[in-house]
């Protein structure tokens, strides 16, 4: 298992960050479906994404996991939500020529979205603390086939130089151990980087060897320019 809680961080942003987004850039990076949304739905790593909370608030059934909800973390992570979301938006501006202004008009409007996530998601925290478990990958606290789908964005991959090779194989078929039908992980490619994370081919031949099919698929949204695709993984070959 990989201790990963005080990381290096990769591309200069420094600690790993827990980001805001919302139910609007979910349903693009994983190219959600109106039924996708009425299934049984893990989010991990959730982070301080709203995308529980307006799932949840449209009668859905949305877990969140994090590492960071440990040890009354989830309080924690309500509390430097939009703070962490300054933190983010300050690295994009510093590189606002790296980024795809098409889903986010600007820096200002990409601000704007991650604050009204993060402020959705303190909301439900408190309300409704049950929906955010901790977990600390590559192991999860959930039965087989808990969730018919389970969605993780901008960890795997992302953070290529602080998780290793082995952590991405283990995580991933953890992830696949609880999902009935499908996983989908998003992007593809380390934070900073504008290329593929470079493993990733031998990663899905692994995978293959351990009875999961995994394909590449494009997705409409692109904000990392190159970072539109996601992997879709199921059981079987
Ligand atoms: C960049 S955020 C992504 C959050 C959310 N998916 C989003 O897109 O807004 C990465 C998250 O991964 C969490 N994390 C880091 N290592 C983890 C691990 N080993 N297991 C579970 N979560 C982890 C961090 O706490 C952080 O909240």
């Amino acid at each position: 298992m990989v201790d990963n809680h005080t990381s290096t961080g990769t591309g200069g942003l420094g600690e790993i960050l827990v980001s805001s987004r919302s139910l609007a850039e979910y349903q693009a990076m994983f190219a959600l479906t109106e039924d996708d949304l009425g299934r049984r739905i893990l989010d991990c790593p959730g982070g301080a994404a709203g995308f529980t909370a307006e799932v949840s608030g449209r009668g859905g059934d949305v877990t969140a996991c994090d590492i960071a909800y440990f040890d009354d973390g989830l309080e924690r992570v309500a509390a430097t939500a939009v703070a962490e979301a300054d933190r983010g938006n300050r690295y994009i501006r510093e590189r606002a020529d790296a980024y795809r202004w098409t889903f986010f008009a600007d820096p200002d409007d990409h601000q704007r979205a991650r604050h009204r996530s993060a402020q959705q998601f303190v909301a439900h925290t408190r309300t409704s603390p049950q929906h955010y478990i901790p977990a600390r990958l590559p192991a999860l606290p959930f039965p087989d086939n808990s969730f018919d789908l389970v969605l993780s964005s901008h960890l795997l991959f992302s953070y290529a130089d602080d998780l290793d090779y082995d952590f991405h194989l283990q995580a991933i078929t953890e992830l696949t151990r609880v999902a009935v039908a499908e996983v989908r992980l998003f992007p593809l490619m380390p934070v900073g980087s504008s290329v593929r994370y470079p493993r990733l081919e031998e990663l899905m031949d692994e995978l293959s060897r351990w009875g999961i099919r995994s394909r590449i698929m494009k997705v409409d949204y692109e904000f990392q320019i190159g970072g539109d695709e996601m992997l879709v993984c199921r059981i079987g070959r």
